[in-house]
């Protein structure tokens, strides 16, 4: 007779959480017991007033209906890989050597990661940051050495952090430029020390660029590869700036000195190669959004912008919250002045509210400080009803 024993999962799989997503149950909750819910938590721009822009919807619907429906090349169709080429040069990043397309960015991290780390071997990344990182790391048996940003000095990296933190099993760190959960945008200074930094210790750089185009007040994006002589991996997507993140399509380009990256992007080429290709027909949008009409990106803009201002604003007034004004992406990270865990509040917020945040220890944080993340896509009038919910309830909250 068989046993019916519970399947034992990969022990790797232990601590890997998602907070962006993991909050969601606790919203269904909310909504099965009646509250209109108000979702604050996810940067899913389609979720609300932004649509893809026709003209790279038209493109995939053209490819399928010529039939690019078969599997691509490996690292993805000529014609998007020579886009990606051309928009990295007009950018000034120096010596491409390898263009890769994935499903998603998140494909491309985590390939680029796999590639590179072998268990035990550790790889610096921003704190707060992108919990995507956290799990491949995680999913590698390698180490994740947290380094600061500064809430103190609009959320820059801490680059003496940095520097104290290299040693002799780092291989890697990750820059994600403007951040996520933070929206901060890196000063060009502290992107030129990140780069010297690695370039000297013989590092490789994951310079995560999805949220490139969407800055505020008129900021120009600085590549960190266009600043490195050193080995830099560039991620970006249609998911952000394209507002397609249910395409699947990313890439990565890796950029440096062809004598220092032979063997790393053939490691890169055989995982690709492994799981045959990204998303056939969507491939031909990215040339579409790259060469075409980015008119999408003044009107999203705009109304973004109106959506940070009213965040930090709203945020602001509450007695007991502190927000740092993003200068990118779609997110703030405020600060909760309250001396019991962010998760806690955010459990009863949801509860209670059905405003759906994501408490910031998903997302990692200085020791003894609370936050959550607001991710600003809703229209002006649910923002306004989400802080105005927030604000009641931390009145109770506080007196808990
Ligand atoms: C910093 C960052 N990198 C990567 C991703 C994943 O992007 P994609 O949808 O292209 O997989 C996200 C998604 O939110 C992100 O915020």
């Amino acid at each position: 007779m068989s046993k019916r024993k519970p399947i034992r999962p990969s022990a790797r799989t232990a601590n890997i959480t998602y907070a962006v997503r993991d909050v969601v149950i606790l919203a269904q909750q909310a909504a099965d017991e009646g509250k209109d819910l108000l979702r604050l938590n996810i940067g899913d721009p389609n979720l609300f007033d932004f649509t893809t822009p026709p003209h790279i919807v038209d493109a995939v619907v053209e490819a399928m209906r010529s039939n690019h429906c078969g599997y691509s090349p490996s690292s993805g169709i000529a014609q998007a890989r020579q886009a990606i080429a051309a928009e990295a040069q007009g950018k000034g990043i120096r010596s491409v050597q390898d263009i890769f397309i994935t499903t998603g960015a998140s494909e491309a991290i985590d390939v680029a990661l796999s590639a590179l780390v072998n268990p035990g071997e550790k790889v610096l990344a921003p704190m707060p940051g992108y919990p995507l990182y956290s799990a491949v790391i995680q999913k590698l048996e390698a180490i994740e050495t947290p380094y600061h940003l500064d809430e103190d000095n609009s959320w820059q990296p801490d680059t003496d952090d940095i520097a104290a933190k290299i040693d002799d099993k780092t291989r890697a760190i990750v820059v994600i430029n403007p951040n996520n959960p933070t929206g901060s945008l890196a000063a060009p200074q502290a992107l030129q020390a990140i780069v010297d930094l690695a370039a000297r210790r013989g590092l490789v750089v994951l310079a995560d660029e999805i949220y490139d185009k969407l800055l505020f007040d008129g900021a120009r994006h600085v590549p960190l590869a266009s600043l490195s002589d050193g080995v830099v991996v560039t991620f970006n997507g249609l998911s952000k700036s394209y507002l397609a993140p249910g395409f699947r399509l990313g890439w990565g380009i890796v950029s440096g000195p062809a004598a220092m990256v032979g063997d790393y992007v053939e490691a890169i080429n055989k995982l690709l190669r492994a799981r045959l290709s990204a998303h056939h027909p969507g491939q031909y949008g990215i040339t579409a959004a790259l060469e075409g009409d980015h008119s999408h990106l003044q009107t999203a803009l705009e109304k973004l912008t109106r959506r940070r201002d009213l965040t930090v604003r709203m945020l602001n007034e509450i007695d007991g919250i502190s927000c740092v004004a993003p200068g990118g992406a779609f997110y703030a990270f405020p600060r909760l002045h309250i001396d019991r865990p962010d998760t806690e509040f955010v459990k009863g917020l949801i509860r209670q509210t059905g405003v759906v945040v994501v408490p910031g220890s998903g997302f990692g944080q200085k020791q003894g400080t609370q936050h959550f993340r607001v991710a600003f896509l809703a229209p002006e009038q649910t923002l306004q009803q989400a802080y105005r919910k927030i604000d009641a309830f931390l009145r109770t909250f506080r007196k808990g």
